[in-house]
């Protein structure tokens, strides 16, 4: 078994001292929890609302060598996994990324492939499939925030094995807990989705963290606590079972041969 935990917080793009120091609070919580995988929100390190590109970059960090990444680093050494939305610089470039970080090691970095909003004007967005990575057997895919109304992400995720999808997120629309629903049925895979929650700059951010299972049940969900962490005790293995029916694996049943037009431009 798994102990998968969502942590609930309000990034501030005003005040990057108080976002180390929740930070600090909710990887204290999660130890003490026992917690074997945890997911931070979507541009965790930073806050969201950016007026310009300069406050992005001014407040972005290197992955791994950053403030907020080193302390996540440092809490993976005990023999666990965490993974955080991080405003990230890199050679010049600014990304909208999630980094995971096991067992004291950098695991990997997804930059966000689908930008949301204004992210366009300072965020490059990522242009590789994608990632997942393996810690103690199981298989751990990562997207971010609006990613989430691109099916094909985690359609590509499951076929590259994954388990449990982490998706740190900062959701202004009000459908993506329901929409994770359905990808974890359509692709039998669990499920992590953190949110923030908190008003910035004039928007709000809807929280209602949640785990979800390869079934579609809500194994948690979150209403709109300003900082909590929530967490299941999953068994990954169920969703190495594709079977939908008796007679339907939904990984096997796909007929990618008149899939065609997903992959040209319209
Ligand atoms: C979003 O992608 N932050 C909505």
């Amino acid at each position: 078994m798994l102990r998968v935990a969502v942590a609930q917080m309000e990034p501030n793009v005003d005040d990057m001292a108080a976002n180390l120091l929740n930070v600090k609070k909710i990887l204290k919580i999660a130890g003490k929890e026992e917690v074997d995988l945890l997911v931070l929100p979507e541009l965790a390190n930073s806050g969201y609302m950016f007026a310009s590109r300069d406050e992005a970059l001014a407040r972005s960090e290197a992955i791994p060598n950053g403030s907020f990444s080193t302390i996540l680093l440092e809490w993976s050494q005990e023999g666990r996994v965490v993974v955080a939305g991080i405003c990230e610089t890199k050679e010049g470039n600014l990304y909208n990324s999630a980094a995971i970080f096991a067992d004291g090691e950098h695991l990997g970095t997804y930059h966000k492939i689908h930008l949301f909003d204004r992210e366009n004007e300072w965020f490059l967005p990522g242009n590789e499939e994608p990632l997942v990575v393996e810690w103690k057997g199981h298989k751990i895919g990562v997207m971010v925030c609006f990613d989430w109304a691109f099916p094909e992400v985690a359609r590509i995720l499951a076929l590259k094995r994954a388990d449990i999808i982490l998706h740190p997120a900062n959701l202004v629309l009000p459908y993506c807990q329901n929409a994770m629903i359905t990808r974890s049925i359509e692709n039998r895979v669990f499920t992590a989705t953190a949110n923030r929650v908190g008003t910035e700059r004039g928007v709000s951010f809807s929280g209602m963290s949640q785990i979800t299972s390869p079934k579609g049940e809500v194994l948690l969900r979150l209403q709109e606590e300003k900082l909590r962490v929530a967490w299941a005790d999953i068994d990954p293995s169920l969703a190495r079972d594709k079977m939908i029916t008796r007679r339907n694996d939904v990984m096997k049943d796909r007929r990618p041969s008149i899939y065609g037009r997903l992959s040209r431009v319209t």
